[in-house]
Parts: structure tokens; sequence; C-alpha cells
């Protein structure tokens, strides 16, 4: 298939690119570079072995460049990465998040209906289970109330999405719910990229073992869980982008709507990370206890038995991979994409 990347330099879409070449499909991606770097994309096509990933700059919401794109290319299907993620901003910034993310969408759907390409994967969160019913969280588990603007933009853009298909079962469209990706490819070419101080764990403790931050604060001790740190469902970036091509196998055989929780099935506390990543690494990470952070919920794990069963996929790597492939991505580009 020729797939269509929106948001596709930035950190997972980089991963996936490599992924779907791998498969067999090709190409394209629209990127405003909002909150990523061309560089990712040189870099991509320098791991696949090609001269470069066609790469068109605009932003999705544009809908004389999106229908550009559609008339100028032959696109099969659409995985929609491009959106703003930051919790924290999003809640300084709500109207900036609910009409990026919701905009560019409405844009996007509108445009591929009328070029009658009506294949669509969406990157959804786990967070539209706000704080979940149960562990670990099925499909079938019902949604919970988002505590940031983000979120809901995640959990209407679901909704949107299935009354797209509701009125017009034509579409194929698969809500990829991810969990936490961290890791990089291993050739240390590319990782996650994020502009000034991380609001994620592993960027933050990869910052920290290169020197550019001092310490890392852990966001309460004080949880219900074996240690009293937050309990997440960390994921390999390469198995997020994995999970991405076996979804296009759901396309191809037009299953309609599909939902499936994409993590590895395991919760690993914050302290379970950091002691992981200065034994595989052997490097020292400082951390001190910080209060709880606002909206955090104690843990967040899935049952991804669903995407095995219908989609053939499973995570292959684990918690010593992605604190490997983490550090030798950082170690080796310590300002990231920036010279
Ligand atoms: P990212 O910021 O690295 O990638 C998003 C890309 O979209 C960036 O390159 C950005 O420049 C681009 N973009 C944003 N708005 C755009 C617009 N209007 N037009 C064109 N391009 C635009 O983030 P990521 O971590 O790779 O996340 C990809 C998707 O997955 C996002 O939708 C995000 O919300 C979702 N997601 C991420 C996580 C996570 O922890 N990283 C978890 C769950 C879901
Ligand atoms: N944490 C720290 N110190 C830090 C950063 C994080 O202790 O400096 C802790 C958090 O308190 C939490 C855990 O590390 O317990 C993971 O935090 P992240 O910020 O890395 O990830 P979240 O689980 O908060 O959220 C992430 C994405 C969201 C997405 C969600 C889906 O940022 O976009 O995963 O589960 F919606």
């Amino acid at each position: 298939m020729n797939v269509l990347l929106t948001g596709g330099a930035g950190y997972i879409a980089s991963h996936t690119l490599i992924e779907l070449y791998a498969a067999g499909h090709t190409a394209l991606v629209v990127d405003n570079l909002s909150n990523s770097n061309p560089e990712s994309l040189k870099r991509v096509a320098k791991i696949i072995g090609i001269d470069s990933i066609p790469f068109i700059e605009g932003d999705v919401r544009d809908r004389a460049l999106m229908t550009k794109v559609f008339d100028g290319n032959k696109i099969d299907a659409v995985i929609h990465f491009a959106g703003l993620k930051a919790v924290g901003e999003s809640v300084q910034k709500p109207l900036e998040y609910y009409e990026n993310n919701m905009n560019s969408t409405f844009v996007l759907v509108d445009v591929m209906r009328k070029h009658g390409c009506k294949n669509l994967i969406f990157s959804s969160s786990a967070t539209v289970y706000g704080d979940p019913a149960q562990i670990p969280i099925t499909e079938s588990c019902p949604k919970g109330h988002c505590t940031n603007p983000y979120g809901q933009t995640k959990s209407m853009l679901e909704e949107v999405l299935m009354d797209v298909h509701k009125a017009d079962p034509e579409w194929n469209i698969v809500l990829l719910r991810y969990f936490n990706p961290i890791g990089a490819h291993k050739s240390g070419l590319i990782g996650e990229n994020p502009n000034g101080i991380p609001n994620n764990l592993m960027p933050y403790i990869t910052q920290v073992a290169v020197g550019k931050l001092k310490e890392l604060g852990i966001f309460g001790n004080d949880y219900p869980t074996p240690d009293g740190t937050g309990v997440r469902d960390f994921i390999h970036v390469v198995d997020l982008g994995r999970a991405h091509v076996a979804a296009l196998g759901c396309i191809e055989k037009k299953q309609g709507l599909k939902i499936y929780n994409i993590g590895t099935g395991t919760g690993y506390s914050v302290l379970d990370i950091v002691n992981a990543f200065q034994k595989v690494n052997g490097i020292k990470v400082p951390y001190s206890f910080k209060p709880r952070r606002p909206g955090d919920i104690a843990t967040c794990y899935c049952d991804p038995t669903l995407a095995y069963k219908e989609l053939g996929w499973k995570a292959q790597y684990g918690i010593e991979d992605m604190c490997r492939d983490s550090w030798n991505w950082q170690k080796n580009n310590p300002n990231g994409y920036d010279k």
C-alpha cells in the first residue's frame, strides 16, 4: 500500500516508516514540523536504504494543501499521527490543542472521503480510559474522564471517527490506543527529540544520564503500587511501529471499525525503569522523590490479547531493550537532531 503519514517526521511515525518499508509498503509524509525536525526523515531514509522519504512540509488543517496531496498521489491508507501531545501544555493552551487536534482530523477525513480514500489508522491513547475501571485494561473497559484537554481531544476524536464509520460503513478505521512508547531504533540514528525540558519519564532519564539535567524527580512514592511509584505499560517504539503494519492488514481485509490496545501487558514502575536503565547501561541516574504530579494515576497497563488474536501482533522487546536503545539514541545525539 502507499500510505500517507500525517505528522510523519515525529517520534512514533519515524519509527513506523521503517517498519512499513520493511513490510513492502511505501509512504509519504505531511508534517508542519511544529514538534519535529526534517533530519529525522533523512535518517529514516538512510536506515531504509533509499534516497529520501517523499515529504510535504505543511499543515493538515490546510484544506487546499491536503487536497493537492490527494490529487497528486495515489494514497491507499492514512495513518494520522499529527497532533499536539503534551498533557501539561494542553492545560495551559486548551484552545490551541482543541483547534489543532480536532480541525486537522476534520479536514483530513473530509478530504479523504472526497477522494474515495476511506482507510484510516488513528493514533489514540490509553489516556481515553481515564483512571481505568479495571487493570489490566481491555478494550471493553469503559472510557473514563480525561483530566486534560489533550486527552479530551483523543477521546472526542474516537467518537467522531466512530460516527463517521456508522454513517458510512465503507470506512475502515483502526483506533490504536497506545500505552507508553519509549526506546529508539537500534541504529541510534532516530529517537525521541522533545523540545525543551522533557515531560515524559524516559527522555528525562536519558537527559539526566547525559548530564543535561541534574536529577530526576520521581513524582510520588506513596501510590498503592508495589514500590509506591507509578506503574505504566512501557512499550518499545519499534514494536509500536510494527503494530501499525499489522493494523494495515486489518484495513486490507476491510474490517470496518476496530479498536486495539497497543502495549506489552506488563506494568513497570518508575523505579523499575530507573533501576533497569542504570543496570543495563552501567550509568547512574540521580533521583529524588517529589510530590505526585496532578492528573497522574497510580497504575495503567493493558491486556493486549485482542491485538494478538486479531492482528497477530504482540510486543517483542522488553524493558532492557527499551532502556538500552533509549540511551544509545541519547548518548549518540546529546542534542537530538540539532547539531
Ligand atoms: P510527535 O510530536 O513526535 O509527532 C507528532 C507530529 O505531528 C510532529 O512531527 C508535529 O510536527 C506534527 N504535527 C502536529 N500538528 C500538526 C498539523 N496540524 N499538521 C501537520 N503536522 C502536525 O509525537 P509522537 O509521540 O510521535 O505522537 C504521535 C501521535 O501519537 C500523536 O497524535 C500523539 O498524541 C499520539 N500518542 C503519543 C503518545 C506518546 O506517549 N508519545 C501516547 C499516546 C498517543
Ligand atoms: N514521571 C516521573 N518523573 C518525570 C516524568 C514522569 O516520575 O520527570 C512518572 C509519572 O509520574 C508517571 C510515569 O513517570 O508515573 C510516566 O509518566 P510519563 O509522563 O512518561 O507518561 P504518562 O503515563 O503520564 O503519559 C503518557 C503520554 C500521554 C499518553 C499516556 C498514555 O505522555 O500522552 O502516556 O498512557 F496519553
